[in-house]
């Protein structure tokens, strides 16, 4: 039975950091309200020269020399963004291009802040079907160029940067002990679209837009959301909440995080968070949690991780990966 494998994994965060304090002085917020309402304490912000694309290609550079593989092993590449450096073309093209490769299929792909469980579970999907082999997965964001600055409602929220799988189609028993992505759950729902939005674009306004958040909305959806798709995850594998090694959800706030993991009875040691330092960096956030956390020794190959996300759209997701 063929298996979708994690083989590398990499991720890249610009240097610039911007803390709360920083943020005090341009706006009328506190540290205080920042960390108590989500949180988050700093986040990186992408320079004016370094597009998505360029975060994407470093966090995908680091994933192939992880995996021990080059652009030539690849046969797709799939970036989740919602902030590509042009309407078109793609990111993945982009990023395809800077790898020096010129086989396979590159594609965006956009669901917002679940967007990498989304581009995860399509990848996993082509490399099931026999089509793919060896899939380059990214999620890479610059939401720092999407946020109104003056806005202080959503701006403290975001930031930048990337993270990027290799996955490769193996040959296994098929099991919930072999290793690779066990099972993916995607959900939308589009009645949702006003609570959180771009206000522009290229068919409508003609301009790029900001993000628009109706905060309070988005979090009354969320924990609900999350716990369904985790649960049916479960559900799918005949997993449980105590089976899990680690659960590496969508860093969006601290209090979803916290009320997520608690409806799903998952302990809170096993609860990967980075929101603290890097906020929401949208479809970015699980890749880069999932580096912090194989980095530091924490993740290690065999172990049971979930990821989960919610995001504008609405659009919320699950994957359950044994390491
Ligand atoms: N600094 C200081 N005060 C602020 C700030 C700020 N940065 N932002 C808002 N306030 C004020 C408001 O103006 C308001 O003041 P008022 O009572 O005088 O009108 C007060 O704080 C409370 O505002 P609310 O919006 O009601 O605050 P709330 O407790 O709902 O917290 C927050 C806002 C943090 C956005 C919260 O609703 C939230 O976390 N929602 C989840 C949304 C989320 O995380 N989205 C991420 C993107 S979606 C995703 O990734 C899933």
């Amino acid at each position: 039975k063929l298996r979708s494998v994690v083989l590398g994994l990499g991720s890249y965060l610009p240097k610039r950091i911007v803390s709360n304090f920083d943020l005090e002085k341009v706006l009328e917020t506190t540290d205080e309200w920042i960390v108590q309402r989500t949180g988050i304490r700093q986040r990186h912000v992408a320079a004016e020269d370094e597009p998505t694309s360029q975060l994407g290609l470093y966090a995908a550079r680091a994933a192939l020399a992880d995996a021990g593989l080059t652009a030539a092993d690849l046969d797709l590449v799939i970036v989740a963004t919602s902030t590509p450096d042009y309407t078109f073309p793609s990111v993945a093209t982009q990023v395809q291009a800077a790898l020096g490769m010129t086989h396979g299929a590159a594609f965006d792909l956009q669901a917002v802040c679940s967007g990498f469980v989304y581009a995860l579970a399509t990848a996993d999907k082509f490399l099931l079907s026999g089509s793919h082999k060896r899939a380059l997965v990214i999620g890479a964001e610059t939401f720092s160029r999407l946020v109104d600055w003056t806005d202080r409602t959503t701006c403290v929220l975001f930031g930048d940067g990337a993270g990027a799988v290799v996955l490769e189609a193996q040959h296994g028993e098929g099991t919930a002990r072999d290793r690779g992505v066990l099972t993916s759950h995607l959900r939308s729902d589009g009645r949702h679209r006003d609570k959180l939005y771009v206000d522009g674009g290229p068919s409508t306004t003609r301009t790029v837009g900001h993000l628009r958040m109706a905060g309070r909305e988005v979090f009354r959806h969320a924990v609900g959301m999350v716990a369904d798709v985790v649960t049916e995850a479960f559900r799918a594998t005949g997993t449980t909440a105590a089976d899990l090694d680690w659960f590496v959800p969508h860093q969006a706030n601290r209090r979803i995080i916290d009320a997520s993991a608690e409806k799903l009875g998952i302990a809170p040691g096993k609860v990967v968070i980075t929101v603290d330092l890097h906020g929401n960096t949208s479809a970015a956030s699980i890749p880069l949690a999932l580096a912090v956390a194989r980095d530091d020794g924490r993740i290690k190959q065999g172990d049971l991780v979930m990821i989960e996300a919610m995001g504008g759209g609405f659009t919320w997701a699950s994957a359950l990966i044994r390491w």
